[in-house]
């Protein structure tokens, strides 16, 4: 039986023998969303993070295969209508990027958490906020949460 699932409510189907294609190279290569990159390849920074079903996943290891019926948001999904989401205005007004490629990993993991725990403390940030960003723009991304919370 085919594979099928959503992403960013658009119907995708997995071709033959692709279902141990992790969802981050089905994503860049097939659908051409580029906007989720690769970071460690091995689950640990972050760069890859979309939503499955509403939670932050990091999708460089996980195969399409285990994907049936899943709802899959990226970045892309993130403002269908062209107005910024709330967390992409804070990361602008909290000019968070430097060098900026880890930060769609790190907004989709802000959003994730904002939808569970509207207003977070520092040390619920603290836990969920666990992607890494080489830059070191933890302190502005802690910013950009707390307004996108207001
Ligand atoms: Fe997926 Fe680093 S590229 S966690």
């Amino acid at each position: 039986m085919a594979i099928h699932f959503s992403v960013n409510q658009q119907e995708v189907e997995v071709g033959p023998g692709e279902e141990e294609m992790p969802l981050l190279w089905f994503l860049r290569e097939k659908l051409r969303l580029t906007g989720s990159k690769f970071g460690c390849g091995i689950g640990q920074c972050g760069a890859c993070t979309v939503h499955i079903n509403g939670t932050a996943v990091r999708s460089c290891l996980l195969p399409v295969g285990q994907l049936q019926g899943s709802q899959i948001r990226t970045i892309e999904g993130l403002a269908p209508t062209g107005q910024l989401h709330p967390v992409q205005q804070a990361w602008l007004d909290q000019d968070v990027p430097q060098c900026g490629y880890c930060q769609a990993g790190q907004i989709m993991a802000a959003v994730s958490l904002l939808e569970r725990i509207n207003q977070p403390t520092d040390q619920q940030i603290s836990d969920n906020m666990t992607n890494i960003c080489r830059c070191g723009t933890y302190t502005r991304i802690r910013k950009a949460i707390r307004q996108a919370a207001e």
